[in-house]
């Protein structure tokens, strides 16, 4: 039995890893749970799982949970510490993050300095501190596997090869809703058609992270980390039926492709059962029915998110975790129906003029980058007319 615990399991990643961990019986062991503040559902997942630790946002989650479910025998904690100590929990052999945003950064962190294989959905951890997360996995040997459907098919077509045999990584990106749209129309894009994705249903950061590209670009910093491949090497590139997951291109011409239904159970199990390969229930492709896949170029003008994306990367030091913040801030802005949807590249457009990056030497680096960049951009979200806000 693999012991896990699961940072966000209460998350559309968190739910599916579960599904995966039920579909085979006796495999796995859920050792710890990190959740926020979806304490109805983390009560049952608790009930189901029996696991060792339990971590929710606050003690008033807490003292609701204990309402819900019987906590004898499982050892309750909160907050950023609680997430630490399911994160670093002795007999969880790997740690699945999938939390979102910044505040899975220290347990992602710590879960590695503890020599924890770590299966890594939450990009956003990588893209703050790539070098450092990198750095204590070499040292301490842990493995850091990609969840994200394009990192694992990545993963998949650079099997086996040498680096200087490959050419580039081709990163597949839907295009999210508004990949037709034009772009004089985009001041008037609401929550609700933002968080109407094509392909593929998310929580809502990513969601609106897929609408304005910003996903492809925090997965250009998230391939850079985990592949030692630079921005130079990495392209993105726009296709709608999410069929090609992403591809790999060799210095002689051939171009590697992983294709699967678009089901997070595939990735998840990848990461969850990596080198081996378990016979799995989810259907396979079915090529028995036409199909067309397109691809084109992805257009910087309408979608700036995944040019600043690539500025941040060339950059360095903390300019990834400046752009992360404030997009952070302007998204959440954004679901809250406090500012439009182009006040989220604007912001991040500023926030990274004043915060061009500077070094990284510690974990304390990056976080105080982080509290910069969203100071600044709560100063800009607030300056933003509220006549521009969407009602
Ligand atoms: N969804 C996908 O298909 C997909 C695909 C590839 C990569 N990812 C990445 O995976 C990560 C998770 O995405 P998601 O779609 O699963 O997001 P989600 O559905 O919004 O779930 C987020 C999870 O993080 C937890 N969380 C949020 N704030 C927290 C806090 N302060 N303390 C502790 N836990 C907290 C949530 O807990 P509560 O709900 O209990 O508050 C929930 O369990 C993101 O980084 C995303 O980019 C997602």
């Amino acid at each position: 039995m693999k012991g896990l615990s699961i940072l966000g399991s209460t998350g559309s990643i968190g739910t599916n890893v579960l599904r995966v961990v039920d579909a085979f019986p006796g495999r796995f062991e859920v050792v710890g749970l990190a959740a926020g503040g979806n304490v109805e559902r983390l009560a049952e997942q608790v009930a189901r799982h029996r696991p060792k630790v339990v971590s929710v946002g606050d003690a008033s989650g807490l003292e609701r949970l204990s309402r819900l479910v019987d906590l004898s025998g499982v050892r309750a904690v909160t907050g950023r510490e609680g997430m630490v100590e399911v994160a670093t929990r002795p007999e969880a052999l790997m740690v699945v993050a999938s939390a979102v945003g910044a505040v899975g950064l220290v347990p992602t962190y710590r879960a590695l300095e503890a020599g924890k294989d770590v299966a890594l959905a939450n990009k956003e951890t990588l893209v703050m501190a790539g070098e450092l997360m990198l750095a204590r996995a070499r040292e301490t040997g842990a493995r850091l596997l990609p969840i994200d459907s394009e990192h694992c098919a990545l993963h998949e077509c650079l099997e086996g090869r040498s680096p200087e045999h490959v050419r580039r990584l081709i990163l597949t990106a839907s295009g999210g809703p508004f990949r037709d749209r034009p772009a004089g129309t985009f001041d008037s894009i609401t929550r609700e058609e933002a968080l109407a994705h094509p392909t593929w249903r998310m929580g809502p950061k990513i969601t609106i992270d897929s609408a304005t590209l910003m996903n492809k670009g925090l997965e250009v910093i998230e391939a850079r980390w985990l592949f030692g491949v630079p921005a130079a090497k990495i392209d993105v590139i726009v296709h709608p039926q999410s069929v090609v997951h992403s591809m790999v291109e060799l210095v002689d011409g051939t171009v590697l492709a992983q294709l699967g239904v678009t089901d997070m159970r595939m990735p998840i199990q990848y990461a969850l059962t990596y080198p081996e390969k378990w016979e799995s229930a989810i259907p396979g492709m079915d090529f028995t029915k036409a199909m067309a896949l397109d691809f084109r170029p992805p257009d910087r003008a309408r979608f700036p998110c995944l040019s600043l994306a690539y500025r941040a990367l060339e950059a360095g030091g903390t300019a990834p975790a400046a752009l992360n913040a404030a997009n952070e801030e302007a998204v959440a802005a954004f679901l809250d129906a406090r500012v439009p949807f182009l006040a989220i590249p604007e912001t991040i457009h500023e926030v990274l003029d004043a915060e061009p990056g500077s070094a990284v030497s510690s974990l304390e680096d990056v976080l105080e980058a982080d509290r910069r960049a969203r100071e600044r951009a709560r100063q800009a979200l607030a300056r933003r007319s509220p006549a521009r806000a969407l009602p």
